[in-house]
Parts: C-alpha cells; sequence; structure tokens
C-alpha cells in the first residue's frame, strides 16, 4: 500500500489512524456484529456514537450551554438556503460581507429569500483581502450578517471577528473549522461541511444559539427547520450515521492530539513552511494579502504558467496530488488542513523548490 499526500480542498485527507480504526471496526463495530453503517439509528449503539461525537465537539471548541449542535444532511450550501430560512425571523434583510467564490454563492442564494445587503466587499482586488471593519457599511435592522469566515478557493481567512453591533453573526466555516480555537459565543451561528476537516462528505454541522431558532419561516422544510432538528437530537429524519461515525473518530483525534490550540500551533507551523518559501521567491507567486493569508487553502501562480502542467505532472510522480486550481482562478492550490502531516508539507516545499531549480 502507498498512500499519496493529497493537498484536495475536498473531499479532503482524513487522518490515517481514523481510517486505520474505520477499517478495523468496519465488520463487527464493538462487538455489535455489525458496522456503524448497518445499525438502526435508533438503536441504542448509534445512539451512544452520535452522544459521543456531539459531547466531544462541545468540548474542542467549548460551544456554550445556551448553543444547540446540529448533525444534518445538503451540505454548505443547503445552509445557504437555510440560514436565510430560519434566521430571518420576520425581518426582509441580511447583511453579507463579500469576499469571493463561496460568499457570492451564499449571496446568490439567501437573493431568493430576502433583500440583501453587501456590507463589504473585496472585490476591488479580485478578492485577495478581508475587508477590514472600519469599511463595513452595517444596517442595524439586518436579521443576521454573513461571512465566509475561510474562502477555500481564494485562500482568504478572518484572523479576527467582526463587531456587528449586536446583529447576529452567522459563519460559513466549512475550510477551517477546528483548525483553531473558535470564541462560539461572538456568533449566532457557525456552519460547515464535514468533507475539510471533520470528515466524510454528507454531513453538515451547525452550532447556533438557542434564541434564534424556532421562528423558522413556514414554507421551511421540516428537516431544515433547527427547532425541529434540536427537538429530535438532529434525528427528525435519518441523519449521515456513517459520516458521524468518522467525524467522531475524527473528533477523539484531536483531543488525543492535545485539542485545538495544540491543533493551531501544528497547523501555524504547517503554513510557515508554504508562505516562507513563497515569499523567498520570485518563481511563485502568492497572490493574498498576507496578514489575511488562510493557513488551511494555499492558492499559488508559477510566475510562468506555461509551466503549469509540467508542475503537476512531475508533482504527480512525487506521490504530491491535486495541487491544481480551482478552475476559477487557475495556478495551484495547495490544501493542508488539520489531517495533512507536516512531512507532507516538507515534501511538497523541497518539490518546489528542486522544480525551481529546474525550471527557472
Ligand atoms: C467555504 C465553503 N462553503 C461552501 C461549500 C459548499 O459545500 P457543499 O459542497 O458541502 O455544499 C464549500 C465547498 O467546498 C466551501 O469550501
Amino acid at each position: 500500500m502507498s498512500r499519496v499526500y493529497n493537498f484536495s480542498a475536498g473531499p479532503a485527507v482524513l487522518p490515517e489512524p481514523v481510517l486505520k480504526q474505520a477499517a478495523e471496526e468496519m465488520l463487527d463495530w464493538h462487538g455489535s456484529g455489525m458496522s456503524v453503517m448497518e445499525m438502526s439509528h435508533r438503536g441504542k449503539e448509534f445512539i451512544a456514537i452520535h452522544a459521543q461525537a456531539e459531547a466531544d465537539l462541545r468540548e474542542l471548541l467549548a460551544i456554550p450551554a445556551d448553543y444547540k449542535v446540529l448533525f444534518l444532511q445538503g451540505g454548505a450550501a443547503g445552509q445557504f438556503a437555510v440560514v436565510p430560512m430560519n434566521l430571518l425571523r420576520g425581518k426582509s434583510a441580511a447583511d453579507y460581507v463579500n469576499t469571493g467564490y463561496w460568499s457570492k454563492k451564499a449571496i446568490g442564494e439567501a437573493k431568493r429569500y430576502c433583500k440583501v445587503n453587501v456590507a463589504a466587499s473585496s472585490q476591488d482586488a479580485n478578492f485577495t483581502y478581508a475587508p477590514k471593519q472600519d469599511k463595513w457599511q452595517l444596517d442595524l435592522n439586518a436579521a443576521y450578517v454573513h461571512i465566509t469566515s475561510n474562502e477555500t478557493i481564494g485562500g482568504v481567512e478572518f484572523h479576527w471577528i467582526p463587531d456587528t453591533q449586536g446583529v447576529p453573526l452567522v459563519t460559513d466555516a466549512s475550510s477551517h473549522i477546528l483548525s483553531r480555537p473558535m470564541d462560539v459565543s461572538r456568533y449566532g451561528l457557525i456552519y460547515a461541511g464535514a468533507q475539510k476537516n471533520i470528515g466524510p462528505a454528507g454531513l453538515t454541522i451547525v452550532i447556533v444559539r438557542e434564541e434564534l431558532i424556532g421562528q423558522a419561516s413556514p414554507t421551511t422544510p421540516a428537516v431544515f427547520d433547527y427547532k425541529v432538528q434540536a427537538e429530535a437530537d438532529s434525528m427528525h429524519n435519518t441523519p449521515p450515521t456513517y459520516a458521524v461515525y468518522i467525524a467522531g473518530l475524527v473528533f477523539q483525534w484531536l483531543k488525543n492530539l492535545g485539542g485545538l490550540k495544540k491543533m493551531e500551533e501544528i497547523n501555524i507551523a504547517k503554513a510557515k513552511l508554504v508562505y516562507g518559501y513563497l515569499d523567498q521567491t520570485e518563481f511563485y507567486h502568492s497572490p493574498v494579502a498576507r496578514e489575511d493569508r488562510s493557513r488551511m487553502n494555499i492558492p499559488f501562480t508559477l510566475r510562468n504558467s506555461a509551466l503549469d502542467d509540467a508542475f503537476l505532472k512531475e508533482a504527480k510522480s512525487h506521490a504530491l496530488t491535486q495541487l491544481k486550481g480551482h478552475r476559477s482562478v487557475g495556478g495551484m492550490r495547495a490544501s493542508i488542513y488539520n489531517a495533512m502531516p507536516i512531512d507532507g508539507v516538507k515534501t511538497l516545499v523541497e518539490f518546489m523548490r528542486e522544480f525551481e531549480r529546474k525550471h527557472g
């Protein structure tokens, strides 16, 4: 068996110990005589798996007691619609900060449900930075303020929490949740698709302050009504059971590692290796403003784009895969989520240096 270093933006690399444990438990989970995939979600075994996963997530993120944790389906893109359905609460407008591809998608979907005020945008510089707070034009009557706290494609990350003057702050944290500690109490709602830092695709996590739920618009499907799902422990319908189980193993892996503070230290060290190199070469270029650079998704270009194909081909021969940038921006992108080992990042940087020596 030989595994590659997989720099995919998602679905993405998972911790090897998690995959090994899942393989060991595949046919017989803890003496139950069945795989987790085969269990009833109403049985005591799965209910225990689900409850443990929630407890571990609460511990990792220090989620306050007045927040509900929901394990849903429909993806983060589903939440682009589900958030306004649930959080408008009779209001007619919401504020959105436009930092690139994923915020634009969220805005486009929200416009089907309410008036969207773009409170700030980094479009003027091709979405290469996070707009400073003093440039925001907030509407104090907005139902909520939405940000994309890590733009997976543009590689722009909020390293600070905006002050929304009492209006609930909502964030799409899909591509950096669990990469660092987070002050959950500063948010009204946090959502994330699982397939980057949490587990397999199919699970969507919502963390929401309890006082904000219970006023979904009447046409909201019951499975997407936060209140309905909160009251049913996310089991109003069948949850994505296997994805919840793997997410639970990832949470245990993070706890064993020392929690999110430790994970953050490792992520800072990994990101420094790549940016440190990008900053001292003319051969490659990082387009993102230094203070807003993502620790998880690192887009970069080769000054000579005619070498792009050769770069990807040679990288692959070094078992470094999925480095092609998103089709909307081109170039390269290295996604270095929690589960990417530091050795993978070192191997990438060594390869980039060698490629420069050869072609520079
Ligand atoms: C920041 C962000 N938001 C939303 C999405 C869409 O997620 P999904 O495909 O789970 O709906 C992605 C997917 O990559 C993402 O990176």
